[in-house]
């Protein structure tokens, strides 16, 4: 009997999951924990399988024909990560099945992908997103993404780009969220959580990566790819806050940009890679090179050959090398030459093991191969896309409110190359988004006034060129309508990577067909959609309405119509400032005062243009009108220790409901180290009903809200005077 029960007790426990487990190497058992699953690995890996581990290559082709690289079978199923292409989970689970049967230790690949503003539902470009003012829409937008792209075998995105960009000329200022500090860090951390969900384990989340770390948006003259003279006190105040707040969010990954930071590459920068991102801010994750960067170093005049690039790249803190097969080449030499440590190749791998294991690749490693109707474009992924493209939107010029249209419309001619277009409204990065699922500009209109108005159409010009020859029949078309929606903008190829412009304004036979149609005598509402701020500096007296829709991805359509009649009414407020001329770049609203700016002549001022841009960053119309009201703090002088609250009124004097955005901002007049004019330390955005009032507050923490750093990074606090500004109010207080 005794004999029986303890044979029917082993064998349970033979025949158990636990004994099975017990018979795998630890690195393989799921309960295990993870850094005892790291170190398990690890120590079992050659130098080669770690290597390539530290390798990332480019595989599968997606509807861009200008792919780098087409489906390459022939890899080694040690690579560490494959940027890819396709869209194909079947392709996926096919490298993964590789890479987990063919090698000897089954190490599951990072797919990654540029998934910068939707995979297949292409949502505003960030830039836009950015003038919502409501990062919770791209926090679900990320969510969206990371589940389309989840589902397509990624598990790694090259996003969000957090470089704070003041120089329009750049054509990647469209990639990031604006030109101020505070917002891209609102909006770098409302990304990652999108990407990166509740736990980096659940079926949809993938992990983020924050580029272009760092200093990129400084290129020097706008021109991509050039240096950048970052000075330590503009690295601290105006380019580390994002990517603290984004490593703190739990960002697993950090991509290293290509830029020179004032004399070394920020893909080879120690300082940056290592003392700050691993040694003070402790980011435990891992950092990819830019597209080739350690081979570019070579460019760059900091590395001699490719061995010495990937040698300096690695010693910096640059974990995987991106499409250059660098490290696997040529470190196994300079380990031999002790010009690289083993202990930082096992860094290194540790760090990349460590996000793999994270993201449950090694427990699930396939994706559910279902179809691609339910993979993309869910309605409700539709319907959030619209939300993010009206929020967008920003009404910059309203004269006599020819916005929205009256009822009297009954005749509206679109016009303008962007009118009908469905690939350039989608904007740059577009992954597997389809240009066929585009919602355009004239879709829209048709829809909202069916049955309601006669919208007739032409394009009028190209986006460049000389050819007039629809000139007359746009003139003949406007001037039969009530109203003339004229829409202009850029193509999306002239923003992005590699799109600088040494001019913002538009090409002009643009500027002409405006001119040409102002003859008609009808109301004007210039409708533009670009990548970057525009000098409108001809174009803006011509126009009766402004309306900004930036590239608002497949579902602008609809947004927009709705702005357009007034079923929707506007919110987007500018993220970044729109300059009068290029001449005057660079122009943002936190520049420190100029040395006679008491003085009223035109001291230090351009002679040929004044000096105010376009518009401000933070401008905005609505067909609501907010009355701010009752500015008033909880206390005029505080120490240090105590917390403020700052508040204001703002009600809705008209009988639309509406938006507003409040931007609070916290000048700090003398200071051991110069500030900013003024800079933003708080925005907040609520409804408020028609005939309604709101009350906004902004609670001070001094040493979050009124300190600076210094150029080593150390934030500052002195006592003195301070003004809270809200809606051009003023408000003094003292720091005992
Ligand atoms: C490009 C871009 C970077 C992108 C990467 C992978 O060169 O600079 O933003 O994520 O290569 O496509």
């Amino acid at each position: 009997m005794k004999r029986t029960a303890i044979i029917y007790i082993l064998s349970i426990f033979l025949f158990s999951n636990s004994f099975a487990q017990s018979l795998k190497p630890l690195y393989e058992n799921p309960s295990a924990p993870i850094e005892k699953r790291v170190e398990d690995l690890l120590k079992r890996m050659t130098l080669s399988e770690k290597l390539e581990q530290m390798t990332q290559r480019v595989i599968g082709q997606n509807n861009n024909a200008s792919n780098a690289e087409l489906d390459k079978r022939n890899y080694s199923p040690l690579t560490g990560s494959f940027i890819n292409f396709s869209n194909n989970p079947g392709f996926a689970n096919e490298i993964q099945r590789k890479a987990m049967k063919e090698s000897r230790l089954g190490i599951p690949v990072l797919l990654g992908m540029d998934v910068i503003h939707g995979f297949r539902t292409i949502f505003p470009i960030p830039l836009a997103q950015g003038c919502t003012w409501n990062p919770d829409l791209t926090k679900k937008s990320c969510e969206i993404a990371a589940k389309e792209a989840t589902l397509s075998g990624i598990k790694w995105t090259f996003s969000p780009m957090i470089d704070v960009a003041r120089d329009p000329r750049w054509g990647r200022v469209a990639e990031a969220y604006g030109e101020d500090t505070y917002s891209n860090s609102q909006f770098s951390v409302a990304a990652v959580k999108g990407y990166q969900g509740e736990k980096l384990s659940d079926k949809y989340s993938i992990s983020a990566c924050l580029k272009h770390y760092i200093g990129y948006s400084l290129s020097e003259g706008g021109r991509d790819y050039h240096a950048s003279d970052v000075s330590p006190l503009t690295l601290w105040e105006t380019f580390m806050p994002p990517y603290k707040a984004g490593v703190e969010a739990g960002a697993q990954t950090l991509m290293s940009a290509f830029n020179d930071i004032t004399g070394v590459p920020a893909s080879a920068n120690y300082f940056t890679l290592t003392e700050v991102l691993k040694n003070k801010w402790k980011h435990d994750g891992f950092v990819v090179s830019d597209w080739k960067a350690v081979y570019q170093l070579i460019d760059q005049g900091f590395a001699s050959d490719s061995a010495d690039a990937g040698a300096k790249a690695v010693n910096a803190g640059v974990e995987m090398d991106m499409n250059d097969e660098i490290y696997v080449k040529y470190l196994p030499e300079k380990i031999k030459q002790k010009e690289v440590q083993m202990s930082r190749i096992d860094d290194a791998v540790r760090r990349i093991l460590r996000v793999k294991f994270r993201l449950g690749l090694f427990d699930n490693p396939y994706v559910d191969d279902i179809a691609e109707a339910s993979r993309y474009l869910q309605p409700e992924s539709q319907k959030l896309a619209e939300k993010c493209a009206e929020e967008s939107m920003v009404l910059l010029k309203n004269e006599k409110t020819v916005l929205p249209l009256s009822d009297k419309i009954k005749k509206i001619a679109v016009i303008g190359p962007i009118a009908k277009d469905q690939v350039n409204v989608m904007g740059s990065w577009t992954c597997n988004g389809k240009s066929e699922n585009t919602i355009g500009l004239f879709d829209g209109l048709q829809k909202e006034y069916k049955n309601k108005a006669e919208i007739t159409y032409t394009k009028g010009c190209d986006f460049e060129g000389t050819d007039e020859s629809d000139f007359a029949n746009a003139l003949n078309i406007a001037a039969q309508s009530d109203v003339i929606i004229l829409c202009l903008g850029e193509k999306r190829g002239w923003s992005g990577e590699n799109a600088s412009r040494a001019s913002i304004a538009l090409p002009e036979i643009q500027e002409k067909l405006a001119a040409k149609l102002k003859e008609a005598g009808k109301p004007i509402v210039l409708v533009l959609s670009n990548g970057r701020p525009l000098e409108l500096t001809r174009l803006e007296p011509l126009a009766d309405a402004i309306l900004e829709i930036w590239q608002p991805g497949n579902f602008g359509g609809n947004p927009f119509a709705g702005i357009i009649s007034g079923r929707l009414n506007p919110s987007g407020r500018l993220d970044i400032t729109f300059p009068k001329v290029t001449g005057q770049i660079p122009m943002y609203y936190n520049m420190r005062p100029n040395a006679r700016s008491s003085m009223k002549d035109w001291n230090g001022l351009y002679q040929d243009v004044k000096n105010d841009p376009m518009f401000w960053f933070g401008h905005g119309l609505s067909y609501s009108n907010f009355v701010y009201y009752d500015l008033k703090t909880s206390k005029t002088t505080f120490t240090e220790n105590e917390t403020i609250s700052i508040e204001v009124k703002i009600k809705n004097s008209t009988n639309v409901d509406g938006q507003e955005t409040v931007f609070w901002y916290v000048s700090d007049p003398v200071a051991s180290i110069t500030q900013p004019m003024k800079k933003l330390k708080y925005f907040e955005k609520k409804e408020i009903k028609a005939g309604q009032e709101s009350t906004f507050i902004f609670r001070i923490d001094p040493k979050r809200d009124l300190s600076f750093v210094d150029g080593t990074g150390k934030s500052i606090l002195e006592k003195g005077k301070f003004f809270i500004e809200v809606n051009s109010q003023k408000l003094a207080i003292e720091l005992k």
